[in-house]
């Protein structure tokens, strides 16, 4: 794959969905690669699918950077998204400059921060230093607690015209791409519409400029997460558990590893 840079992105709006997976290791980074997968998220989900938190909360930036480094291991040429992780930049705008550098010494070719019109001063100030920022509004996980769950942002009018108005100000403040998560797919579809950057969806429809999801969600990982928006390319969770029993039950009846013929 040819190294993807931010002006390859950016020139999609409008004539090309951009595609973009989480990733957390290289393993599936040098997967994503090969499946032409042109941009990757070390999203903070690495909480809730590599250490099962029960929110993203608990992720730490170095665990971020550390993840970042494999992934960049893995994959040299997608464009690299690195989440912010809760408690790395709400102190301050300084704090924030301060953890936006670190992933960036890791890896990261921008950094992604959740929230609206609150996070405008930090993204304009990483932007002034060359720090691509991604912004993130609707269904932000790192606001669980004010949200009391996981569930669709956008119902009210108010509330639409908050989400929509935090990606005008994230627009304005220098922001190079939105995410919008679990948000009506007409106030997508409008948001896209109005800003110039391009808008990458997940639950949110087809009107986006492109697609981001969970990369184990999109391959079936957990047999028992559903949620309506999600497409399953694999049925991971049967495969995986399927081959480790074959393995299981071939060491215990002594067919792996297979006799050697003396003769
Ligand atoms: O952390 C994450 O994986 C994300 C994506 C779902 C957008 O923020």
């Amino acid at each position: 794959m040819k190294k993807v840079t931010l002006p390859d992105l950016l020139k999609k709006k409008g004539a090309a969905p951009i595609v973009m997976t989480t990733c957390y290791d290289a393993s599936f980074a040098r997967l994503a690669e090969n499946a032409g997968i042109e941009t990757l998220l070390v999203g903070d989900s690495l909480g809730m699918v590599i250490k099962g938190e029960e929110s993203t909360l608990g992720v730490a930036l170095d665990e971020v950077a550390y993840h970042i480094r494999a992934v960049r291991r893995g994959a040299p040429s997608p464009f690299l998204i690195a989440d912010m992780p809760f408690g790395s930049y709400q102190a301050s705008v300084e704090k924030g400059v301060e953890s936006a550098v670190t992933l960036m010494k890791a890896g990261a070719e921008a950094v992604k921060v959740e929230g609206g019109s609150e996070v405008a001063p930090l993204v304009e100030r990483l932007t002034s230093f060359g720090i691509p920022v991604v912004g993130h509004v609707g269904l932000t996980p790192q606001y669980v607690n004010l949200f009391g769950g996981y569930q669709k942002r956008g119902k009210s009018q108010a509330e639409r015209e908050l989400i929509a108005e935090g990606a005008r100000k994230l627009e304005r403040a220098g922001a190079v791409m939105i995410v919008l998560e679990s948000i009506p797919p007409e106030l997508a579809a409008a948001i896209t519409a109005e800003v110039a950057v391009p808008t990458i969806g997940i639950g949110a429809g087809p009107a986006t400029d492109g697609q981001v999801l969970v990369i184990y969600d999109l391959l079936g990982m957990n047999g028992s997460f559903n949620p309506s928006f999600l497409k399953k390319y694999l049925d991971m969770d049967r495969l995986v558990t399927a081959a480790l029993e074959e393995y299981r039950d071939e060491v215990r009846t002594g067919r792996f590893p297979p006799r050697r013929n003396k003769s």
